[in-house]
């Protein structure tokens, strides 16, 4: 069996990343993923691991969601990715579903692969629509390693990739005073994560979302909210913006909208602005974009979501790890452990970079796998599934106290 791992592990760093293998050789964190049901991620070599990232919230239903299999095997006796270029039944009902979830007037949705593809898109439609070009992003925010989407990002990811599209800036996130200052007359559009995951899930004061927007529609912007990890139930509500009673023009949806069987991500927006794709319907194209058997996986995925006993059981086990974290940060105050988030989207800020990065690998070993937040290594993102129970939740806490004792 060790032979064998050794040798998926080789294949990959020949074909696939050899940078990837080097990395988690050298912090001895390497995992190839076999096995997987619920909250547990196996191993190949038969190690189980909690997982407490969620690939950012595609696995909210954990691993391999039975309802979920169920539907995406249905839909495969009778469909297919189906025609981008045709009316289709899968695609109709998955779009009213999805605005029968979403505040009034956001009941237009183009369907994606990719969370990027769905953030392009975005921008693209806020250009379209005001004839303007200013895109304002968060600085450290995330939302993708496609065109528009990039260009929003930190330089870092976009420095070795030539001249960006003009007109992106980036301000402080949580800065009022920072946002009024960088929206004029030639902004199309402010687009923010509702909680900025690769920042360090950072949760903004309650009236921040609701002031940008005013920003905004005093200035003739439009405000994009980024749901892409916040959606489908992360915050215990449907969507993350909720939380803030604001009303953005776009919403983005991605990962957790799989269901984490099939690739599906949306872009919902405001019907005030149908008459873009209305002039020209063939402006944006997607082949694989809403693929019908993606649809199915979609709409299982809602259904489940957007069920009160699975919201409330994110706010009672997000309660549950806030008080435990907390009561483990008060034991081992050296590690300098503050912890924030709203339901199960969760940060945990260690005093520094090498602190987090020593828990990880301590929490790893213990069988709980979590990442840090890449703009913000002391922070490690908190995302078990939603569907987590009692049981394998002190699991986890056992794991972390035995792993903050080694530190602490
Ligand atoms: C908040 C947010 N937006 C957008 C994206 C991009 O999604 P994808 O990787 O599916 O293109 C991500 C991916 O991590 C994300 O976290």
């Amino acid at each position: 069996m060790k032979n064998k791992r050794e040798d998926i592990i080789n294949l990959y760093a020949k074909h696939v990343s050899p940078g990837k293998v080097e990395t988690y050789r050298k912090y001895d964190i390497t995992f190839v993923p076999g096995p997987r049901e619920e909250c547990i991620l196996c191993d190949i070599d038969g190690r189980k691991f909690i997982n407490c990232h969620c690939n950012g919230g595609v696995f909210n239903l954990g691993h391999r969601n039975q309802k979920v299999i169920r539907a995406v095997i249905g839909a495969m006796k009778v469909y297919d990715i189906g025609n981008h270029h045709l009316i289709s039944k899968p695609k109709a009902e998955c779009a009213a579903l999805l605005a029968s979830m979403m505040p009034k007037g956001l009941n237009q949705v183009v369907f994606g692969v990719s969370g990027g593809e769905a953030i392009d898109l975005a921008i693209k439609l806020a250009r379209g629509v005001t004839g303007r070009s200013g895109i304002i992003s968060a600085k450290g925010g995330y939302h993708g390693h496609t065109g528009f989407a990039l260009a929003t990002g930190d330089a870092k990811f976009k420095d070795k990739f030539g001249s960006m599209p003009p007109a992106f800036s980036q301000v402080a996130f949580d800065d009022i005073g920072a946002m009024e200052k960088a929206v004029t007359d030639d902004t199309a559009a402010v687009i923010l994560e509702t909680v900025p995951a690769t920042m360090g899930i950072v949760v903004p004061e309650k009236t921040y979302f609701s002031r940008v927007k005013k920003i905004c529609e005093d200035r003739g912007a439009l405000l994009i909210l980024d749901e892409v990890q916040t959606g489908f139930g992360r915050t215990g509500k449907m969507w993350g913006f909720e939380n803030f009673k604001v009303l953005p023009d776009i919403v983005v949806l991605g990962k957790g909208m799989s269901g984490g069987i099939y690739p599906i991500s949306a872009t919902v927006y405001h019907e005030r602005y149908a008459d873009f794709f209305r002039k020209d319907p063939f402006v944006h194209i997607s082949t694989y974009g809403g693929s019908e058997i993606g649809c199915f996986a979609a709409m299982e995925t809602i259904k489940i979501s957007k069920s009160a006993k699975l919201l409330s059981n994110v706010l009672k086990m997000g309660n549950y790890f806030k008080k435990e974290f907390a009561r483990l940060s008060m034991r081992y105050p050296n590690l300098g452990l503050k912890v924030r988030g709203i339901g199960l989207m969760m940060g945990l800020e260690f005093k520094d970079e090498m602190t987090a990065l020593f828990i990880l690998k301590l929490l790893f070993d213990e069988g709980v796998y979590l990442v840090y937040s890449g703009n913000d290594p002391r922070v490690l993102q908190f995302l078990p599934p939603l569907i987590i129970t009692m049981p394998v939740a002190k699991r986890i806490i056992a794991a972390a106290h035995t792993a903050f004792a080694k530190m602490g």
